[in-house]
């Protein structure tokens, strides 16, 4: 299939779904290996991985799995660990990275982490100086508050194309912060990351895998979607909004696709907004900082 894009005033543009890779390399990394192809196979281009994920082995499953694709059809994002965050740090991170990779440039390289106030510009100099040498072609930032956003747009030479953030129907850290205002206002993606709570939210007693939640049970039955399909199409239904889930398993795969190439009804969307039980306004998980 092909799945759309969104594209920035600025001209940056990235796929409205990929595939998300914390915790692979931690157990099968045949069947990791296997979900990574078969993604590409199906139409995924944008994979997302860390130096952080299962200690880089995350990263070296990326690259043997697009071994034989074509690169220039690929967009690959990795991450500098909070760990890494100095000038020297992230210089060093990104050759990691693209040595575990095995590609000679990413398409989106971001900080993990907001660096410490005085590592701050030293930080987006080494981020800037990347895209200088082509080793990325786009930075951007993660789990980083609007204030800090605002302070290393500032500081940055070709400018933070997009952030990621924990956003789904549940967590809605980035609405009540401001965050998503700001990526709305000002021509950058917002990568909700967690779109799908790992499968459920058992903390809360609900389960987006199962039926139950009312408002969520209706749209499956009026779009005839899964209850995934709809949290992840309620995303990318947002201006500048973009999204990625991992997964393993195919079937999996392929139930997360089906939440693209189709728009619910404005008055659902405002439904989801407004209606879904459990909200809360800070992350459990990585609270923006
Ligand atoms: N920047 C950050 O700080 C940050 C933090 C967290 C995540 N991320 C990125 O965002 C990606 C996505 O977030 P996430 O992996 O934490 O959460 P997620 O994608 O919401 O959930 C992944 C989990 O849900 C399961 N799953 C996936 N699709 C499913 C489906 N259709 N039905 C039932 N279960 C399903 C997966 O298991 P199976 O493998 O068995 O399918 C996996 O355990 C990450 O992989 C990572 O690349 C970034």
């Amino acid at each position: 299939m092909q799945i759309p894009t969104k594209k920035l005033q600025n001209g940056f543009e990235m796929p409205v779904f990929g595939l998300g890779t914390y915790k692979m390399g931690e157990a099968d990394k045949q069947a990791d290996i296997t979900a990574v192809k078969t993604a590409i196979e199906l139409g995924v281009a944008h994979i997302d991985t860390a130096e952080a994920y299962a200690a880089g082995v995350a990263e070296k499953i990326v690259g043997e799995a697009i071994q034989g694709y074509d690169r220039s059809k690929l967009f690959l994002v990795s991450k500098a660990a909070a760990a890494s965050l100095t000038y020297a740090g992230i210089k060093q991170a990104v050759e990691n990275s693209l040595d575990r990779m095995r590609t000679d440039y990413l398409d989106l390289y971001l900080m993990h982490r907001c660096p410490l106030p005085q590592f701050m510009a030293e930080c987006v100099r080494a981020m800037d100086e990347l895209i200088d040498a082509k080793k990325v072609k786009h930075a951007g930032l993660s789990d980083t508050n609007t204030e800090h956003t605002k302070q290393l747009q500032v500081l940055s030479k070709h400018r933070f194309v997009a952030t990621q953030a924990h956003y789904n129907l549940v967590v809605r850290e980035v609405q009540r912060e401001g965050l998503l205002d700001y990526c709305q206002s000002n021509d950058m993606l917002l990568i909700a990351w967690r779109p799908i709570s790992k499968g459920g939210y058992t903390k809360n007693g609900m389960d987006f895998t199962k039926p139950g939640i009312a408002v969520l049970d209706d749209l499956c039955q009026k779009y005839h979607k899964t209850p995934a399909q709809i949290a992840i199409n309620w995303l990318v239904s947002q201006h500048n909004v973009v999204t990625l889930s991992k997964t393993s398993t195919i079937s999996h795969l392929k139930d997360n696709l089906g939440a693209i190439g189709w728009q619910m009804d404005p008055t659902d969307i405002t439904r989801l907004n407004q209606e879904f039980p459990g909200q809360r306004f800070i992350s459990d998980t990585v609270p923006l900082g």
